[in-house]
């Protein structure tokens, strides 16, 4: 099958880069070719410094409260792995990532702490009134993704950072799957710590994400021993290893600078779109995946798609059939692993999960044609 045939629907594993992006990077390359040996740059950042700017001011926050990292469980590692944790409970949304929770309950100190789901009503929402009683002095740190992955649904973080919480308790948010297809304000979510990948939902680079950690949850902070953790920047002028007390800390120490090419380019591509028409797009394409799994006796996981993740139920069918369908037919999609979301027990045990994510290059004939495949 030519490329070109090819159905790409996979936009909340990684984002389909556009060939605007890939132009951006062509050029690029063929300028620091050209200009050999010059082009050797002692510094890691080139549009990084206008990057992170953009994107504070798109998430509300700022500079100097972001860091760049490698992935986003990178940087969740590194937030976890600073806090003390130790001997208290833990509130975790039932839709939050797998490695997230493994590194609470490896990396947050002795003895091994509770982790107790945050309460959510018979449609899986969270539950405001069921969590106000469930936050005590007792809690160390509440965690939630702000859309889930394989639901695809939008949790209500904005209601869930206004209830009091102590002052030790930070709210810590996984926006990896949010990121560029949903508003993004820490300030109006009350969150302390928010993380989220540039592959996905931006459509950008792959191996970068972000992280904002507000300044008083820099203070909860108990800086790891270890130093890749705790993050250490190294002072220009002296040479020496500093302890910011800023997110700034946590930047890697190396950046790549095709990445940050790539991922202003795609910010731009993005700002262009603009974010309500990108909306309306996915959710009319998810909305017509949910129409037509009805219409063929499968179930969408929720009542309405809340994102531009529709995810189905096939009960009859075997991952790997799916897959061989799909691939068959030229389709890219994702055949979830509900170990993802190890602590969400309203995905079904048996059967296959199909999760259809388009973005802005989908249309809906693309929808209709992976659709077909299942039937
Ligand atoms: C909600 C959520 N968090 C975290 C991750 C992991 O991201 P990364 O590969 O950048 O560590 C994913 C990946 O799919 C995700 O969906």
């Amino acid at each position: 099958m030519h490329p070109a045939d090819l159905c790409y629907l996979n936009n909340a594993s990684v984002g389909l880069q556009s060939p605007a992006v890939a132009a951006r990077l062509r050029d690029w390359l063929e300028a620091e070719m050209a200009a050999y040996p010059r082009q050797r740059l002692e510094s890691a950042l080139w549009d990084g410094q206008a990057t992170r700017t953009r994107l504070g001011q798109w998430i509300g926050a700022p500079e100097t409260q972001l860091a760049f990292g490698a992935s986003t469980s990178q940087l969740m590692a590194q937030v976890i792995g600073n806090l003390k944790l130790a001997g208290r409970r833990l509130l975790v949304a039932p839709g939050e990532w797998a490695s997230n929770i493994v590194m609470l309950r490896r990396l947050g100190g002795e003895p091994p702490r509770a982790i107790e789901l945050l309460a959510t009503d018979a449609e899986g929402r969270l539950d405001m009134a069921a969590i106000a009683r469930q936050i005590d002095d007792d809690v160390a740190a509440i965690l939630t993704p702000l859309v889930t992955s394989t639901e695809g649904r939008r949790y209500a973080v904005e209601a869930l950072g206004a209830l009091p919480r102590p002052s030790h308790c930070p709210l810590i948010v996984d926006a990896a799957q949010g990121l560029g297809q949903t508003e993004i304000d820490v300030r109006r979510l009350g969150c302390d710590v928010l993380v989220a990948t540039t592959r996905k939902w931006l459509r950008g680079p792959r191996g970068m994400a972000l992280l904002y950690v507000s300044q008083p949850a820099m203070a909860m902070m108990h800086l790891n021993p270890t130093p890749e953790l705790a993050g250490l920047r190294l002072d220009p002028a002296t040479q020496r290893f500093v302890d910011l007390p800023q997110a700034r800390r946590f930047d890697a120490s190396d950046l790549s600078i095709m990445n940050q090419v790539g991922l202003t380019a795609a910010l731009n591509e993005l700002q262009q779109i603009a974010l309500q028409p990108l909306r309306d797009h996915l959710a009319a394409l998810a909305g017509r995946v949910y129409d037509i799994a009805r219409e063929q006796g499968f179930r969408p996981l929720l009542p309405h798609p809340e994102t531009g993740i529709a995810t189905i139920h096939l009960p009859d069918v075997e991952p790997l059939q799916l897959v061989q369908r799909l691939d068959a037919a030229g389709i890219v999609a994702k055949a979830c692993n509900t170990a993802a979301e190890p602590l969400n027990v309203r995905l079904p045990a048996t059967g296959t999960l199909l999760r259809i994510s388009p973005h802005w290059h989908n249309t809906s004939a693309d929808i209709d044609r992976a659709m077909a495949a299942l039937r």
